[in-house]
């Protein structure tokens, strides 16, 4: 295993695969949160339209779950190599569960938006889910009182970040992409982006992800029983 130099500027990127063995449940298994759920219904702006009741139903039981679950040892390994490299070090998540900073990382891009967050879309006002009234079928603005939205990219939206995201993708010497399928772009370009760029790309997913030609590293296997190793190696 090739390790990393003291001059590697890491790039991580991470999807619901890493929050698997903290029991949040990914998106495309086979139990996954699209086969009970039509995507358009409850993870578009027209879904939303059409029937605010399910999405906010929706997304308050995964507010919920992701409350009550706990950061994994992944989690903690990504945390472990951003005190170690400090500014060298950037995690992108299109995960909304919040972990990566309950597991004490800085550096983190939630390019997927956030269930921490809520957002008016009267007055643009974005709140924190804690002080809204998740009691209520749809959640008043606080300051408005007018609807709020989930703090979510859904599909057909512009997902957060993406200049700061461009630049760090452009600076990075290794790209270390985990639990993700490499469906949903732009994420899932990242790595062709980093590899003509110059960079070295490692990927670590349960299953061969939809774009594993791209990597020059495939670790097969649960997040949380690699990471841990690969950091600690990385490290020493
Ligand atoms: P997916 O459900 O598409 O993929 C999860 C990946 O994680 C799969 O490739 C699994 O093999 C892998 N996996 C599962 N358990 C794992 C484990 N313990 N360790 C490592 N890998 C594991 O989820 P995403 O790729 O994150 O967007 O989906 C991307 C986006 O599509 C999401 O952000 C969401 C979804 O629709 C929106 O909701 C806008």
């Amino acid at each position: 295993m090739k390790t990393i130099n003291p001059t590697d500027r890491i790039l991580v990127l991470t999807g619901a695969g890493i929050s698997a063995e903290s029991g949040i449940r990914t998106f495309r298994a086979s139990d996954g949160l699209w086969e009970e759920h039509r995507v358009e219904d409850v993870a578009s702006p027209q879904g939303f339209a059409r029937d605010p009741h399910l999405v906010w139903r929706f997304y308050k039981k995964r507010y919920k779950q992701a409350m009550s679950v706990e950061p994994n040892p992944a989690h903690y390994a990504l945390k472990k190599l951003e005190d170690a490299l400090g500014d060298r070090f950037w995690l992108i998540t299109q995960n909304v569960d919040g972990l990566h900073s309950r597991a004490g990382n800085k550096n983190v891009i939630e390019m997927h938006g956030s269930l921490n967050t809520a957002w008016c879309t009267h007055c643009g006002n974005r709140f924190p889910t804690e002080e809204i009234d998740l009691e209520a079928e749809l959640p008043p603005c606080p300051s408005c009182n007018k609807m709020l939205r989930p703090d979510i990219v859904w599909f057909g939206e512009i997902p957060y970040q993406l200049d700061r995201i461009q630049s760090l993708l452009d600076r990075a010497t290794l790209l270390i992409v985990i639990g993700t399928s490499g469906n949903v772009y732009p994420a899932a370009g990242f790595v062709m982006q980093a590899r003509f760029l110059g960079a070295r790309t490692l990927s670590v997913n349960l299953d061969a992800p939809e774009n594993k030609g791209f990597f020059n590293e495939f670790y097969q296997g649960k997040a949380g029983e690699i990471l841990p190793h690969l950091v600690d190696e990385w490290l020493k």
